[in-house]
């Protein structure tokens, strides 16, 4: 290897998903950007497939303004390839090259050859991601391999970000590029498809054989692209602890570090406002509710709370299963206590379905009509107020005031009680908003008719399935997914299955309490920098260790906790899980790339770092958040022995101090 400045590295950052949304890493790279552009500036570059029409609406072509990179680029033109080169138009505006891959497929047979014969990885014939994987692979690769060879000074980083663009990351290492890689795995293929089965993952995880089982699911060359890539960086990484997990076992590489997920704290923070934003959009919420249960709206709205879960449609990987079972048990419980608090639980997970349901509609039909003709008769009883008072000329004033019984007409009670009238209904409310293409056998409905959850006047706990995602434009719940969140007052996200976990992180940064996991990245990572993380709002329930009968009570009790807090209660806890949004901004979750960098580079060229150590970066460890201040900073009322009840304030404020300081020390 030659010596290169590791102090000013250029950067360069892989992944299928460059301006090219299929799953969750196009908003992880987009999100990731500004950090990163802030970092390197125009060192950084991001290298992604070329989809035209994707293309066409996300980058702005531009000159490649390095000589090195054009000269290469315009070899790589002069031998058919085709490239693009331009700003993803996205905040920070990042330079991406796009690789398109179809323009050398007639080279497909010959780099498969290769790949077997100096990775020993093998490919199908028609299976067309893999080719494509690898097509991509080699560009990148001769890319890589012809820009290090002409810029000398300057060392190089390869990050790569899953198998579908990482072919790269064994031929660099077989070839000797000179240059540092990363691969950062986010989820692996075996663990996903294991999940998906039957198989009992977590406690067979030290025992699959690997090779065997990638085989039967007809995944073996995609998880040897993976395995290889694992194996083949400088520095091996997952999004989570619990993703370091699997990968150890099941790649068998044990990862060198985790990489969290941050988000754009930034575009969530509504400062002072959010717990306004709460209020405002729980009003929405009760329009949609006070109609979904019309002819049984039985409860006191004021004691009501939303619960809510979301996401794609995974039954058990998202951990729906359980929380259904624990609503059951969390129903019994508050019947069994005479709570006063009514639970309504949100299951929003889109699956097949016809149209909206034609109660769903009705209800909110019926409702709508008996404001608006309320609103109607309250007009004219202003109206008919007004006439009497204003011709007051005289004499007895009480004359001119009308008389309450005079403030409804005949005619008006005719109309009220139409459509009072209206809001009598047979049955129960629906559990669910839409009509299912599969209703007998939806895994969801089932569940909750299991649970005997059929929102029945005597049900504490009311659940209503909406298997569509929210759009504000819903003649049901018309609220966009963030402003419903912002509406709700408990996420509820027990996954059995979660490398990240985005949902969970998202409610915290509006200052939403959740439910998470311990085999969720997201739950393994607070329960890492909190030291009790229920108090910050943020509640994980045991799956790692416990049953999944234990797992569910442990939830139950959880819900039941958060029933039984006062308003105020609630309003405190709300501020202090959204004072934990700057810790999950990239801002201080892309420290740890940061640290990734660092070791490549260490591990490629050890002799730029004279002096340091090795375990300088390679281990080092975080302290904990402690709980946040208690009760006592609260103010007595000079005199009166009586305590102001505004614990929030002042407690708030010493709070964040102890968050930054936090800050400064993992900086
Ligand atoms: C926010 C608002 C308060 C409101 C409260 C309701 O904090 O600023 O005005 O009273 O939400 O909280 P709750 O937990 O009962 O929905």
């Amino acid at each position: 290897m030659t010596h290169r400045d590791v102090n000013n590295p250029i950067l360069f950052e892989v992944s299928w998903e460059v301006a090219n949304k299929v799953g969750g890493i196009y908003s992880v790279m987009r999100s990731k950007a500004p950090v990163t552009v802030h970092e390197f500036g125009d060192r950084y570059t991001l290298i992604g497939p070329l989809y035209y029409k994707t293309a066409m609406a996300e980058v702005e072509p531009e000159e490649v303004s390095n000589p090195y990179m054009r000269e290469v680029l315009e070899e790589m033109s002069r031998q058919g390839i085709r490239w693009m080169y331009g700003r993803w138009l996205i905040e920070s505006a990042p330079h991406v090259l796009l690789f398109d891959t179809g323009s050398v497929s007639t080279r497909l047979e010959e780099w498969k050859a290769d790949l077997w014969k100096v990775a020993s990885i093998p490919s199908p014939p028609n299976d067309q991601e893999v080719n494509d994987a690898i097509l991509f692979g080699y560009l990148v690769t001769w890319f890589l391999n012809d820009f290090v060879a002409r810029e000398k000074n300057a060392a190089v980083i390869a990050h790569f970000h899953d198998w579908l663009a990482a072919v790269g990351v064994p031929l660099i290492r077989k070839r000797h590029i000179d240059l540092a890689t990363i691969f950062t795995s986010h989820a692996t293929l075996l663990g996903r498809y294991l999940v998906s089965g039957s198989v009992d993952f977590y406690n067979n995880i030290k025992s699959f054989n690997v090779e065997e089982e990638a085989g039967k699911r007809g995944i073996y060359h995609r998880y040897h692209i993976e395995r290889a890539a694992a194996h083949c960086s400088d520095v091996f990484t997952t999004v989570s602890q619990i993703t370091a997990y699997e990968a150890e076992h099941l790649l068998r590489r044990k990862p060198d570090g985790v990489l969290p997920i941050g988000l754009n704290a930034v575009k969530f923070s509504a400062m002072h406002e959010f717990q306004n934003l709460h209020a405002q959009n729980k009003e929405k919420i009760h329009d949609f509710v006070r109609g979904h249960f019309y002819g049984h709206y039985d409860f006191d709205l004021d004691s009501t709370l939303y619960f809510f879960t979301a996401g794609h449609y995974e039954f058990k990987n998202k951990g729906v299963d359980t929380f259904i079972e624990s609503l059951g048990r969390l129903n019994s419980r508050l019947i069994a206590c005479n709570s006063p608090t009514t639970v309504v639980a949100f299951i929003v997970m889109p699956a097949a379905t016809q149209s909206f349901a034609v109660e769903s509609l009705k209800g909110q039909a019926v409702t709508k009509q008996l404001k608006e003709t309320i609103k109607d008769i309250t007009e004219k009883i202003g109206q008919r107020i007004f006439e009497k008072a204003a011709r007051y000329a005289g004499g007895d004033i009480v004359d001119a005031i009308v008389e309450p019984e005079e403030l409804l007409t005949s005619k008006d009670k005719v109309f009220l009680k139409r459509r009072v009238i209206a809001l009598k209904r047979g049955g129960w409310p629906p559990i669910v908003t839409h009509n299912m293409v599969d209703d007998a056998s939806d895994p969801i409905l089932n569940a909750i008719r299991h649970v005997r959850l059929l929102n029945s006047p005597g049900d504490r706990v009311k659940v209503i399935f909406h298997p569509e995602f929210m759009n504000s434009g819903s003649p049901l719940i018309g609220l966009d997914y963030e402003d419903f969140v912002r509406g709700c007052h408990l996420g509820v996200f027990p996954s059995y299955y979660e490398p990240w976990g985005t949902a969970p992180a998202e409610c915290t940064v509006m200052g939403v309490p959740c439910i998470t996991s311990n085999l969720s990245g997201y739950g393994g990572f607070m329960e890492e920098i909190l030291e009790t993380p229920a108090d910050y709002g943020i509640h994980i329930v045991d799956r790692r260790t416990r049953s999944t009968e234990e797992s569910i009570n442990q939830m139950a009790d959880y819900m039941l906790q958060f029933c039984q807090k006062s308003r105020r209660q609630r309003i405190t806890q709300r501020n202090r899980t959204e004072r934990l949004s700057d810790l999950l901004d990239w801002k201080i979750m892309g420290m740890e790339y940061v640290r990734a960098r660092k070791l490549a580079l260490y591990r490629t060229y050890p002799d730029s770092f004279a002096g340091a150590e090795a375990g300088e970066f390679e281990s080092y460890i975080k302290a904990k958040i402690p709980k946040p201040l208690s009760a006592p900073g609260s103010p007595r009322i000079k005199g009166s022995g009586s305590v102001a009840d505004d614990e929030e304030i002042t407690e708030g404020m010493s709070n964040f101090n102890i968050i930054d300081e936090e800050n400064e020390e993992t900086r």
